[in-house]
């Protein structure tokens, strides 16, 4: 049989990529289309870049067109991951939110979710449209830190599909998971009933329009983590750690989750958290109770960005138990730094999606 483009583009239009699950013609992945005689050469782009799948596609493709061109033909397919600019522009989930972020950390209390609020508040404070995703199934926080305790998410209908509106606080759209359990309850989400109820606060809130979504991960390295990176193209990651030793150990273990081959989410940066205490009667003392410098010295021996130092002062404490985030202090030292953290974040997420 005579090689045609168009027999080509047939048999291509047959193969699918795994994560858009929709045919790499229909969805414009196929580049650098070559035929001379019974050699055809292309490229395809493929959302997940790892090895593995970048072979599961070779294969796909040299399967397709040998089912219709016939044995005789020599494929030669160059595979290669989206440029994550293209990969939110198709994403098919949540397509209307610009940048989809994780805060982690390996170790517990070192302020996740501290982090979390007072970025997406000055975010907010910054003029961006924000939205937060508490995901920490084990201690939902954000509830107490926006002062929202005891809230629902509204139902609406969209689109002939029935939605929930995230609860507003400061103008910041924020889904818990603490909105669907007791205060004392929350250990009743387990395994597969947690990651249903966090796939949701994606696929069934109307987040309309944003230009981050946050997500408040839970402490650690677990199966939450996996569920969601499978359930969401994560654009980036914020690696939160007190400088103190065995939160760092932890902490380069979150960063190394993020760039196995198979999850690949680009890490933006750590920030130190607790970099040293102040009180409040010697504003101008530090005293480095967890050690100095130690994410830093961490970031930059992984090759990592640097976000910034925040100091441990009492009334980031306060304003978290009181539901109003530090950033929104007036010209304090601690809501310069946050507004300086919110600074190099968006600077680092606009050069990572270059
Ligand atoms: N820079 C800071 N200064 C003072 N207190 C802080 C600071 N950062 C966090 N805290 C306090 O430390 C406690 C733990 O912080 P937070 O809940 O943000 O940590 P986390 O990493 O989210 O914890 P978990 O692993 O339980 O989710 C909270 O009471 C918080 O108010
Ligand atoms: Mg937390």
């Amino acid at each position: 049989m005579e090689v045609t483009r168009e027999k080509v583009l047939e048999a291509l239009g047959n193969v699918v990529e795994p994560d858009l699950k929709k045919d790499i013609i229909s969805q414009n992945l196929v580049e650098n289309l070559a035929i001379e005689g019974n050699v055809i050469s292309l490229t395809v782009n493929v959302v997940n870049p790892a090895l593995h799948a970048r072979k599961r596609m070779q294969e796909a493709v040299n399967f397709a067109l040998k089912r219709v061109l016939g044995d005789q033909v020599e494929v030669s397919t160059t595979v290669v991951g989206l440029p994550v600019e293209a990969k939110s522009a198709r994403r098919k989930i949540l397509p209307e939110v610009k940048h989809i972020v994780a805060i982690a950390s390996g170790k517990g209390g070192v302020g996740k979710s501290t982090i979390t609020a007072n970025l997406a508040g000055g975010l907010a404070k910054a003029g961006y449209k924000v939205g937060i995703v508490d995901a920490d199934i084990y201690g939902p926080s954000m509830p107490t830190m926006f002062d929202i305790v005891g809230e629902r998410p509204q139902t609406i209908e969209v689109d002939g599909e029935r939605k929930m509106t995230p609860v507003l606080s400061y103008g910041i759209g924020i889904m818990s998971i603490g909105f669907f359990t007791e205060a004392d309850n929350a250990i009743v989400w387990r395994g597969p009933m947690a990651s249903k109820a966090l796939t949701q606060m994606f696929t069934d809130t109307h987040w309309g329009k944003l230009d981050y979504l946050l997500i408040d991960l839970p402490p650690g390295t677990g199966d939450i983590h996996l569920s969601l990176v499978q359930t969401v193209p994560l654009d980036g990651a914020v690696i939160v750690s007190t400088p103190q030793e065995v939160a760092l150990a932890d902490a380069r273990k979150g960063v190394n989750m993020f760039k196995l081959d198979n999850i690949k989410v680009p890490v933006l940066g750590l920030v130190e958290n607790m970099a040293w205490f102040t009180p409040l009667e010697l504003p101008e003392n530090k005293y480095y109770i967890f050690g100095r410098d130690g994410v830093k010295n961490l970031a930059e021996g992984m090759g990592e960005t640097f976000l910034g130092h925040i100091p441990l002062v009492q009334s980031v404490r306060e304003s978290g138990d009181i539901g109003r985030p530090a950033v929104y202090q007036e010209n304090t030292p601690i809501s310069a730094a946050f507004d300086e953290l919110v600074r190099k974040f968006v600077s680092e997420v606009d050069r990572k999606k270059k």
